[in-house]
């Protein structure tokens, strides 16, 4: 008789519990099926199924052009391959801006073709109303402040975020202001690290760091940046935990000259 290990899902709630605990919680970008298997069985405990596919799926050179059709492929493809990690995915540009309702109406599809089971969304004070509409339909969600990638051409550069007392103000009162709508974590993109953690201090809810230093609550990381796959983007905050793109580029050229050699199939190699 074989004995099926039962894997409890991380929720929302558990996320909140770690907050408590001093927990810290990790969180990794999947976009496909065969690499979200294996972040959910490395552990961690959130997988962003997040519109940088726009860059590292699509070669695209912003997030902007992916569609939400796109974003519910990945996200359709991603959740078969998990069994523990909460499963977040980001509403596209162009998907949520407009008004609460179509908002609203691109969460529910997201829930509804994906099986996923929450959104995350770019922006404080200005989509605090579709916060509360998608809410309201009980579908969770999560914000994203400082470094908000959709927003790049108004920015104009991808520098660190929020180093003048102005932009510092505002990044705290949104963050407020998203956490009283009942936003269930916040991630903060590449600010000073005394501002991430005076936000997580303040905040009951989980803040969730990328280049926002190691006083928040978690952190998260593009997958194919720390694997080293995506070698051109090497910002000061990125560990890169592989060298992926020279592995399997090298393991690639090996196949070709076994096959031009004609080494490969050998004898045992066929029928
Ligand atoms: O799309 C994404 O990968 C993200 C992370 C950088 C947080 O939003």
């Amino acid at each position: 008789m074989s004995v099926q290990k039962e894997v409890k899902r991380v929720t929302t709630k558990t996320l909140q519990e770690m907050k408590f605990k001093g927990e810290r919680i990790s969180m990794l970008t999947a976009y496909d099926f065969s690499m979200a298997k294996m972040v959910d069985a490395a552990g961690v405990d959130v997988i962003l199924v997040g519109d940088s596919a726009s860059n590292v799926m699509a070669g695209h050179e912003t997030t902007l052009p992916i569609t939400l059709d796109q974003m519910i492929y990945h996200a359709s493809s991603v959740i078969k391959g998990t069994e523990r990690a909460l499963v977040v995915v980001d509403l596209p540009f162009g998907s949520y801006q407009g008004n609460s309702k179509e908002a609203l109406t691109s969460a529910i599809r997201v829930m509804k073709e994906t099986g996923a089971h929450s959104i995350k969304l770019e922006g404080g004070e200005e989509v605090v109303e579709s916060i509360k509409r998608i809410l309201s339909a009980g579908v969770p969600v999560m914000g994203h402040l400082g470094l908000t990638p959709q927003s790049i051409y108004k920015f104009g550069t991808y520098v660190v975020r929020a180093k003048e007392e102005e932009e510092a103000n505002k990044l705290i009162h949104d963050a407020h202001l998203l956490q009283e709508a009942g936003c269930f974590a916040i991630v903060i993109e590449k600010v000073p690290a005394a501002l991430a953690e005076r936000v997580a201090k303040e905040l009951t809810i989980p803040i969730i760091g990328i280049g926002a230093g190691g006083g928040v609550d978690g952190q998260v990381l593009v997958l194919h940046d720390m694997l080293g796959i995506n070698t051109e983007f090497k910002p000061r905050f990125l560990r890169t935990y592989l060298n992926l793109f020279e592995q399997i580029t090298g393991a690639i050229g090996n196949y070709v000259t076994d096959v031009k050699s004609r080494d490969f199939p050998n004898k045992n190699e066929q029928y």
